[in-house]
């Protein structure tokens, strides 16, 4: 596992910035466009907010950046609990990718399940013509960015869930366990998020110190518990974990 510890969330927004800006700026350069998919949740605000500033949003090319959801509340994009409306208030009304380059899962449809088959169709019209953009039958994003709930769920990909075990499908309707509002949600599976050349995790608080501690120190039972523990990207699983998290 590869480790950035940070003081705090600033200094983990700083840090997760930086590296957001080379690895854009490395997969520009190499082939002139670049992917990732955006988490929810309250951790990555912080990372939102500063990318948009000047010091980040300066050094991306958002005209050849794709940015898509790594999952989605299904609530209208206008709802408080929508990952995009978080993601849009914070972060893209700002840098203002072309509105072609944002892929929504529409959480406002009826049928969930449709609405994830839709969704994966847009991923594979985006994927299937770029060269590099399929391996394995999956989509190979550049960088996913994720958090962990205090269960080990990640995306909304939660633990004992059966579509934990989806092997063909790119996204899939679930259902949240009791406590996690709204309950009704869409992900993308674990294959299409083990097919990415990075992720990154963002960890932050004490709710967290005991699943990351779990997933540090015994990673093999971690695996079987904690969804979070299954994900492996093809180059590189980047931990950035705050003082809270690690338990200090
Ligand atoms: C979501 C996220 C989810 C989130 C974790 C952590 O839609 O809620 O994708 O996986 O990352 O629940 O949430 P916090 O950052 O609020 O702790």
């Amino acid at each position: 596992m590869e480790i950035i510890r940070c003081a705090n969330q600033t200094h983990m927004a700083d840090q997760v910035a930086g590296f957001f800006r080379d690895l854009a700026q490395r997969a520009l350069r190499e082939k002139g466009w670049w992917s990732l998919a955006l988490c929810g949740g309250m951790t990555p605000r912080h990372l939102y907010e500063r990318l948009s500033c000047a010091e980040y949003a300066r050094g991306i090319a958002w005209s050849a950046t794709h940015i898509f959801f790594g999952d989605e509340r299904c609530v209208p994009p206008t709802h408080e609990a929508s990952n995009y409306r978080m993601a849009w208030d914070l972060f893209l009304s700002r840098v203002l990718p072309p509105e072609t380059n944002v892929h929504r899962i529409r959480g406002e449809c009826t049928s969930a399940d449709d609405e994830a088959r839709r969704y994966e169709e847009d991923m594979k019209a985006f994927f299937m013509p770029r060269e590099g953009g399929i391996a394995g039958g999956f989509p190979v994003f550049d960088l996913i960015v994720l958090g962990i709930g205090p269960d080990g769920h990640t995306a909304s990909l939660f633990p004992g869930d059966p579509m934990l075990e989806e092997r063909e499908r790119w996204a899939v309707a679930v259902v949240a366990p009791h406590g996690y509002e709204p309950p009704r949600r869409i992900t993308m599976t674990l294959p299409v998020i083990n097919h990415a050349k990075n992720v990154f995790f963002l960890v932050a608080g004490a709710r967290k110190a005991a699943v990351f501690r779990d997933i540090l120190n015994t990673p093999d039972a971690a695996r079987i518990r904690y969804p979070a523990a299954r994900v492996r990207a093809r180059e590189r699983t980047v931990w950035f974990v705050d003082a809270d998290a690690v338990g200090i």
